[in-house]
């Protein structure tokens, strides 16, 4: 338990926090690896959009079971509005769910048009932001 607490920043990786958090991370890594691939800061590989897309669908459905339904004491970086305004925060994780079923959408039938995925990763990032202004601390 001691070391497994140190590994994860004092966070239990099994409490729901912990298991949330290490969702939202790879859900940081996907979207930044798709943006990157269509902003140059990576080589774009058409094969890895498709499985990276994929992927940011799935782990995009996830988060949300991790938040209990009544708030935990432990602290975390999460509003008191996520537990005030349950229906809107679902509200913003069923727009951000939408984004990524658009993406992947775009990605069917290769070769991709690039142009149609940054508009569509463009509406992913945006729809995280919009969910963080009212429901995220930092
Ligand atoms: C419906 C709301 C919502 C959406 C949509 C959302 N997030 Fe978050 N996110 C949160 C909340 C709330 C937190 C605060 C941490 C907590 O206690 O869960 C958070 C925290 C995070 C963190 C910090 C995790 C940590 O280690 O503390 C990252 C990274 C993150 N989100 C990435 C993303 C990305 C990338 C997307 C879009 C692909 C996204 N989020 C979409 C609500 C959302």
């Amino acid at each position: 338990m001691a070391m497994s607490l140190a590994a994860c920043g004092g966070v239990d990786p099994d409490s729901p926090l912990g298991k949330r958090k290490a969702i939202f991370k790879e859900m940081l890594t996907v979207s930044e690896d798709l943006g990157g691939m269509l902003r140059g800061r990576v080589a774009y590989d058409e094969q890895l959009f498709i499985e990276k897309a994929l992927r940011l669908d799935t782990i995009s459905k996830e988060p949300w079971q991790h938040f209990p339904t009544v708030q935990e004491d432990e602290k975390n970086s999460a509003r008191d509005e996520v537990w005030k305004e349950q229906e809107r925060f679902q509200e913003l994780a069923r727009a951000l769910e939408e984004t990524t079923a658009h993406l992947v959408l775009s990605t069917t039938e290769p070769p991709l048009n690039k142009s149609v995925l940054s508009v569509r990763v463009q509406a992913v990032e945006d729809a995280c932001e919009s969910c963080h202004k009212e429901f995220r601390a930092y």
